[in-house]
């Protein structure tokens, strides 16, 4: 995954219309623009090479995963796409809870022209724009949700 920060006022202006007048866009300090990797399998031979000169895993393991991964990769543009969302999901929810922790407050935004956003920002062909997160100090308490009990979430065992 990626990270686009969109903290210039001009620029969240411009976003503005683009995430259709949502008006914590311009609100908040920042929108990180949570971007998948449609080909991350190109990042996997670097990270574990890490791994390998850190002493971590052996030259065989990092030859084993990288031919793992790419071969997944190579079974179509699908995948790609689907591990994109997947990572980058992930990753948009672990940013949400650090800043959490930090003492800031977020709001995961689906709500966007993800082709246009594409257009106005260059993202490269590259990343598919997952969701924006806007991050600041919350002005005023958030409005107050339910949850559903877990008995009508949760299967065990099998369904
Ligand atoms: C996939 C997804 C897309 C969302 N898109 C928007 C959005 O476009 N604008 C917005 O204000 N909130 C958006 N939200 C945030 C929700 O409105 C809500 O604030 C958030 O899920 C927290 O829910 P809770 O109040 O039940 O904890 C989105 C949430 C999710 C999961």
């Amino acid at each position: 995954m990626e990270i686009l920060v969109i903290e210039d006022p001009q620029k969240k202006e411009e976003l503005l219309p683009i995430a259709y007048g949502q008006k914590q866009i311009v609100e908040a300090s920042a929108v990180i623009a949570v971007l998948g990797d449609l080909e991350a399998n190109k990042e996997a031979d670097g990270i574990y090479q890490e791994a390998v000169d850190s002493g971590f895993m052996s030259e065989e393991v990092k030859e084993t995963l990288v031919n793992q991964i790419n071969g997944a990769y190579a079974r179509g543009k699908e995948f790609g796409r689907d591990a994109a969302f997947l990572n980058a999901s992930l990753a948009g929810m672990q940013l949400m809870l650090a800043a959490k922790v930090m003492g800031y407050d977020t709001c995961p935004i689906g709500g966007f022209n993800q082709e246009v956003f594409i257009k106005h920002f260059k993202v490269p062909e590259r990343f598919a724009p997952i969701m924006l997160v806007t991050v600041g100090k919350a002005a005023k308490d958030a409005y107050p949700s339910s949850r559903k009990p877990v008995e009508q979430r949760a299967t065990y065992n099998s369904f």
